[in-house]
């Protein structure tokens, strides 16, 4: 099939390749010149596994295009994807301008029949207004062409999106049009073929579905980073409690791992979405405000443990920081409890040495180079001269260091450790300090 993605970034541009992949003939249109440019030299602008071959292979073999033209993307697909971001706007609300501009686009040049599916996070009511948007566009043009608008929420996870698109969980898919579901249905055929993926519900169901995944999601974390915070003040280890609840199958292992917070393009900014999508109706949001309130707090964890250990005088201590991606296997700072803990930092008048097996570039695209940031070359260098050393992102290589290495190169042999990795009474043993989060005693 025929297929355009407005939006070439980690939505737009794993899901045109995984399509493409598949057969389809993709044309990825993007308004970043230098991006679409980048691209067709085989320069992918997020590292993401697996994606660099995937994307160069079917550039090559033609089945994906890059442009910054947009006549031509609209001219090309019968399925036109929106996979453009949504930020949060001044009062936390997501920000449709970019999603509105590219229905726009399609509005302008379309001269067959098209189905436009909202591949972005977008709250509930958005299908309408893209559909009112086309509509007015098509009536100033003077012309009739049949249109539907599709809600097909993306559930990629970043560091995994190339096979959770390869093999989602499930496609849901928001239309009342027959005909659309149909067009859908083929599109996705190559995904569905074990077993029934494909969940079709009404369009404004689609939109929540997005929403209230992310936010029970986002739910489970701050819920354990509050037993972890209590575990700390009870001289309980949260890692254990861990294991315990996660053993019932009703509430399960997955996404009950406290930290220093959850970061992200998404998290952060959905709950803070429907937050505000709930007042709007004049629904009070309790639970979702709070998952927010918690998060906040656990953000600013790791650096009131620093504080703590150091009586308050954080100015010219030296601070090792492993970890600045918002989690593993991604270079994204968006959100991330890095920066958080950095920024508090520098402010505090601390210098950072940090390293980071992806991130160090856009650490250095975001906050350029400044005395108290110390982008080092590997984790080992990180400890050079440093006070203490905190992790904040639970990548492998970090998982099983040489701890006689960090006990003897660091000032203090203390551990702030955000994400749990190691075993304290392992640390103990080994004469170095540890403090995790919520793992029986607090600085
Ligand atoms: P992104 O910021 O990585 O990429 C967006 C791209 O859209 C950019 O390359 C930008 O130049 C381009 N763009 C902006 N306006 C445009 C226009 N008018 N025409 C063409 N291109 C335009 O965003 P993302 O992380 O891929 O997120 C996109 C959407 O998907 C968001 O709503 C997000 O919430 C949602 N989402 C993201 C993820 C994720 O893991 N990142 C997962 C699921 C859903
Ligand atoms: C999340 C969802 O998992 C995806 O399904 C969704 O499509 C995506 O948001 C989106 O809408 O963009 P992502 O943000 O890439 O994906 O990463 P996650 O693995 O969900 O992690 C988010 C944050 O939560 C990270 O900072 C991570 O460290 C934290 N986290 C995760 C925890 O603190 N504890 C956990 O148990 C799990």
């Amino acid at each position: 099939m025929k297929v355009t993605v407005f939006g070439i970034g980690y939505v737009g541009l794993v899901q045109a390749a995984v399509l493409a992949e598949v057969g389809h003939d993709v044309v990825c249109v993007d308004v970043n010149a230098e991006r679409v440019e980048n691209l067709k030299n085989g320069i992918i602008p997020i590292y993401e596994p697996g994606l660099t071959p995937l994307v160069k292979s079917n550039y090559e073999a033609e089945r994906l295009q890059f442009t910054t033209d947009a006549e031509f993307g609209v001219k090309h697909g019968k399925i036109q994807f929106i996979a453009v971001g949504t930020p949060p706007d001044e009062d936390g609300s997501a920000d449709l301008q970019y999603v509105l501009a590219v229905a726009k686009t399609i509005a302008t040049y379309m001269e067959s029949p098209k189905i436009v599916v909202d591949k972005s996070t977008v709250p509930v009511g958005t299908a309408d207004k893209v559909a009112e948007c086309i509509a007015a566009v098509l009536k100033t043009r003077g012309v009739s062409l049949d249109f539907d608008v599709v809600s097909n929420p993306e559930f990629l996870k970043e560091g995994a999106a190339v096979a959770d698109c390869q093999r989602p969980d499930r496609i849901v898919i928001g239309t009342d049009s027959a005909v659309a579901e149909s067009k859908m249905r083929e599109l996705y055929a190559p995904f569905n073929r074990n077993h029934e993926k494909l969940i079709v519900m009404d369009v404004r169901s689609a939109e929540l579905t997005k929403y209230a995944a992310n936010c029970m999601l986002a739910t489970k974390i701050s819920f354990m980073n509050e037993m972890a915070n209590l575990a700390e003040k009870l001289g309980a280890d949260i890692e254990k409690v861990r294991l315990g609840i996660g053993s019932d199958p009703r509430i399960g292992y997955h996404f009950i791992y406290p930290g220093c917070g959850y970061g992200g393009s998404c998290f952060p900014k959905d709950v803070q979405a429907l937050v505000r999508t709930a007042e709007k109706v004049g629904y009070t949001p309790e639970l979702l405000r709070s998952v927010e309130a918690v998060n906040g707090r656990q953000k600013e964890k790791l650096f009131s443990h620093l504080q703590s250990y150091f009586n308050g005088d954080l100015a010219g201590k030296r601070i090792a920081l492993w970890g600045l991606s918002f989690k593993p296997n991604t270079d994204d700072m968006r959100d991330a409890s890095s920066r958080v803990l950095m920024e508090n930092l520098w402010a505090a008048g601390a210098i950072v040495q940090a390293y980071d097996p992806e991130a160090m570039n856009e650490t250095q695209r975001i906050y350029g180079t400044r005395a108290d940031l110390n982008l080092m070359g590997t984790k080992e260098s990180a400890l050079n001269g440093a006070d203490a050393l905190v992790v904040c992102t639970e990548w492998n290589a970090f998982k099983a260091p040489d701890f006689d290495l960090i006990k003897e190169t660091l000032n203090h042999a203390v551990i702030f450790d955000g994400r749990n990795l190691y075993d304290p009474a392992i640390l103990e043993a080994q004469g170095i300090a540890y403090y995790g989060i919520g793992r029986g005693r607090s600085v």
